[in-house]
């Protein structure tokens, strides 16, 4: 992330921001706030954010079983702001969270043509005993 910019982990979640991007990101219609703070409140065991300024560019949160094992879910960056490593740096970010809080098994699952993405993520898999599964979408 260049200097104006700034990778943020738990930050107090905006609702509308995040359904924002997440709606940009998966390219459909933006069906109005959904209730994330209150999601991640409840289910994640950390989340992490690329900010520009207060706008919100890139996403991404750990849901867990409060033991060993985390799912990341929710990748997303911004559409004119992809393939400049945002992606990666919240992953990344969201992994050293789930490790230090003792997550040692990593899941996520991904269409086929992400699997660079995510095989490539700094800290993703193996780094300091955090480990990541594959799970393929059904046919
Ligand atoms: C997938 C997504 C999160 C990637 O974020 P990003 O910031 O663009 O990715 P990065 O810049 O960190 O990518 C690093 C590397 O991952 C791989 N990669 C990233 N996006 C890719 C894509 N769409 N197809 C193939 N490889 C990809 C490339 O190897 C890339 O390196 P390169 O740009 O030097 O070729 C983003 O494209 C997105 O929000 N997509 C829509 C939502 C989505 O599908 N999320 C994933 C849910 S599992």
């Amino acid at each position: 992330m260049d200097k104006s910019g700034q990778i943020r982990t738990d930050f107090a979640p905006q609702d509308e921001a995040i359904s924002r991007l997440h709606a940009l990101a998966f390219g459909g219609d933006y069906q109005g706030v959904a209730p994330w703070g209150e999601r991640l409140r409840r289910h994640s065991l950390t989340w992490a954010g690329a900010f520009l300024g207060d706008d919100l560019l890139a996403f991404v949160h750990v849901v867990w079983d409060g033991g060993a094992h985390g799912f990341l879910l929710d990748t997303v960056v911004h559409p004119s702001h992809q393939r400049k490593g945002l992606g990666q740096a919240v992953v990344a970010a969201a992994v050293d969270q789930a490790r230090a809080a003792g997550c040692r098994w990593l899941h996520v699952d991904y269409e086929p043509h992400l699997e660079a993405f995510y095989w490539s993520a700094p800290g993703f898999p193996d780094r300091d005993g955090v480990t990541k599964q594959i799970m393929r979408p059904h046919p």
